[in-house]
């Protein structure tokens, strides 16, 4: 991550084609575009290379995760599980569509804890959402069976695991949906941008027409087609698209990168006793987006954070105390603030939320260090880290 950082000839050439049609719209104007259709392309694309059915591209993951709820018919009173540690954005795509987030703990997967989400299920819950957290994923095999036997949907952010695999099968193509980013921090970026993938027609359909104010996209002409049931607008632009396009054809490049990098440093760290790697599921293998680590406690942890910062290492987390990516901090959603009144169901419903011990994942989240592989790194630059890295981590142990 991030694939911004190796933009090039193949990125400018698929957004000069679309400039020099003036169509910045994935539908329509058929005889002006000449011939591109950026978002339907890409779409072909990422079917082919996850071995998928359906895709439907959208405006961004928040907009991915929202559809994927919507198509699957959760809404007004509805509950749906997702982790601690997360992006605001699984929980806001919840309360959108009027359904509640329950919100459950971590564990070393720094992931869904299985224990945890088993005892959160109700009669009220409709879907488990494992969000593959920093490259690496849940234990998705136990995942699966929970939800055929609970009878939920299995619904996976993948945003920020491009590449990730599980027994084979790319993240994100696993359960019933699965919802990636192209944001701009993303491997694969387009600026603003997302994709919902589903082997499912039914919802396939409905992803389609849900995202684009309910079009039935029948015909060529837009002001005559029907409108099945309501939609809204979560349409990618043709720009963005041309991006997208460009970058996802060089998945493999970014992923080799992000390897290569994540290895080096991995291997360095590997050799201090004191530390102990993030768990990989039986089956997983990771994007190597990030590396993540856990020290022995958090105060160790966040001495280490701040050596890291005082010796030049950048981008890397410390996330227990940071107000991005983990629930403690965020009081916003706790408190309720919303610009306009929720329902009572949805305020009664994250009530839950002001006293929920969440001291499991404090005890992953505390300990725990995230460090972000860029594609930019030259091998020298990238040696040069690990080393300083050993060595902030070795004066913070013995100090
Ligand atoms: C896990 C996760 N889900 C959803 C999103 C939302 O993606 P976007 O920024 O494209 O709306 C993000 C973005 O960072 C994310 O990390």
């Amino acid at each position: 991550m991030p694939g911004f950082e190796l933009f090039g000839d193949a990125e400018r050439k698929e957004v000069t084609d679309v400039l020099e049609s003036g169509v910045l719209m994935r539908y329509g104007f058929d005889s002006l575009r000449n011939g591109h259709y950026k978002a339907k392309q890409l779409e072909l694309e990422i079917n082919k290379r996850f071995n998928i059915n359906y895709s439907q591209l959208c405006s961004s993951g928040t907009s991915a995760v929202t559809m994927a709820l919507a198509a699957s018919g959760i809404g007004s009173g509805d509950e749906v599980i997702i982790p601690s540690f997360t992006f605001v954005a699984s929980f806001e795509a919840i309360i959108m569509i009027g359904a509640i987030p329950v919100v459950v703990d971590i564990d070393d997967t720094l992931t869904l804890d299985i224990e945890s989400v088993e005892k959160a299920i109700t009669s009220k819950t409709k879907a488990i959402m494992p969000v593959h957290m920093c490259g690496s994923m849940a234990d998705m095999r136990t995942l699966k069976e929970l939800s055929s036997k609970y009878s939920l949907l299995l619904i996976e952010d993948a945003c920020q695991a491009i590449g990730g695999t599980y027994d084979g099968m790319p993240l994100g193509t696993i359960g019933d949906l699965g919802c990636f980013s192209f944001d701009f921090v993303k491997t694969i970026t387009c600026g603003e941008g997302g994709v919902v993938v589903t082997n499912n027609k039914e919802f396939a359909l409905k992803l389609d027409y849900f995202n684009d104010h309910g079009h039935d996209h029948i015909g060529n002409n837009r002001g005559a087609e029907s409108h099945p049931f309501i939609g809204y607008n979560f349409r990618i632009s043709e720009l963005n698209a041309a991006v997208g396009l460009a970058q996802f054809r060089r998945i493999d490049e970014f992923l080799n990168i992000q390897k290569l990098n994540y290895t080096i440093i991995r291997d360095a760290l590997q050799k201090i006793e004191d530390i102990s790697f993030r768990k990989v599921p039986f089956g997983g293998v990771e994007s190597y987006a990030f590396l993540n680590f856990f020290l022995d406690d958090i105060e160790t942890a966040k001495q280490v954070h701040k050596s890291f910062l005082s010796n030049g290492i950048d981008s890397c987390f410390h996330y227990l105390d940071n107000n991005w990516h983990y629930i403690r901090k965020w009081d916003h959603l706790k408190q309720i603030k919303s610009l306009y009144p929720f329902s009572e169901d949805l305020i009664n419903g994250l009530s839950y939320l002001k006293d929920k011990d969440f001291s499991k994942s404090d005890y992953f989240i505390g300990r725990n260090i995230s460090c972000l592989i860029k594609l930019s790194w030259s091998e020298e630059e990238v040696r040069k880290r690990a080393k300083t890295m050993v060595r902030c981590i070795r004066e913070v142990i013995n100090s």
